[in-house]
């Protein structure tokens, strides 16, 4: 893609992986940003990212769904919006970033999936980060319009385990049962088409133009072509970007 930046460094220190110890040589934790349109791959690379590297996948949609699960204080502000596919207030998710970035397991490093996605979040991630002297690296996982929509159309996942299947691409082996644990699959509430189209429509005007804040302000940034190739040859490609 044209927008690559050369890898000058080493992203990852050598011994990240499987979570050993990081090289003492460079002990700064890993600020992983994925980012990308809804669909685009984001959790289903995270989870992959997760087991490789040994750091903690922080979604904000997964946290905030888990707080409308629990119908507490944050989930009844929240849910109207995310099922309008419509971004939920900056002071909202913010404040949950930083309280999960504090837990003990993201010291060493974490993957950011569907956060930043504004301005305001993206200058209040750059604090959070300098203050835990991290070193970052921004994959963008560039997906054509129309291959998001028939992905995001056919997710499904399991309500138990988190798995993520796809009825064209990732089916399960028996129809909307999970392989790993038998339980039912279900839709997200925001994956019907007219939602779909407000959520690309909120990623175009608010997240996308944060790939120029995030140049400019000299974070590593990687274009990852995610539209043509199955989900382990794009984290094969995410992997050696960041090795
Ligand atoms: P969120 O949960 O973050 O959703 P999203 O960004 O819209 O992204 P998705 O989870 O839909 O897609 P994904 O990129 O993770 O793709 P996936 O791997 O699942 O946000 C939901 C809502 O919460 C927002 O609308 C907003 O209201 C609120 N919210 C969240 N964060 C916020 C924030 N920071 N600020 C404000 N509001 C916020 O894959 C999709 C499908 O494609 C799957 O079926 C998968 O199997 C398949 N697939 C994946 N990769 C491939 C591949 N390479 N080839 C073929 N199929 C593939």
């Amino acid at each position: 893609m044209g927008r690559k930046n050369q890898v000058t460094s080493v992203a990852v220190p050598a011994g990240r992986e499987n979570g050993q110890t990081p090289n003492p040589k460079s002990q700064a934790p890993l600020a992983l940003i994925l980012f990308g349109p809804p669909g685009s791959g984001k959790g289903t690379q995270a989870k992959l990212l997760v087991k490789t590297l040994g750091i903690p996948q922080i979604s904000t949609g997964d946290m905030l769904r888990e707080h409308v699960r629990k119908g507490n204080a944050v989930g009844t502000k929240v849910e109207a919006k995310m099922k309008a596919g419509i971004l939920v207030k900056d002071e909202v998710v913010n404040r949950l970033v930083e309280e999960r970035l504090a837990q003990p397991d993201a010291a060493r490093g974490f993957i950011l999936d569907g956060y930043p996605r504004t301005r305001a979040q993206a200058e209040t991630l750059c604090g959070m980060l300098a203050a835990q002297g991290a070193e970052t690296v921004v994959i963008h996982l560039v997906v054509d319009y129309n291959e998001v929509i028939a992905r995001l159309t056919g997710r499904r996942q399991c309500p138990v385990c988190g798995t993520l299947y796809n009825v064209t691409s990732k089916p399960p082996k028996v129809p909307g049962v999970c392989d790993l644990d038998g339980a039912a699959l279900s839709v997200r509430e925001d994956d019907r088409e007219e939602v779909i189209r407000e959520r690309l429509d909120a990623y175009q005007k608010q997240t996308r133009p944060l790939i120029d804040f995030f140049r400019e302000s000299g974070k590593r940034l990687y274009d990852v072509d995610a539209s043509h190739d199955p989900p382990e040859a794009v984290f094969g490609k995410i992997l050696a970007l960041i090795r």
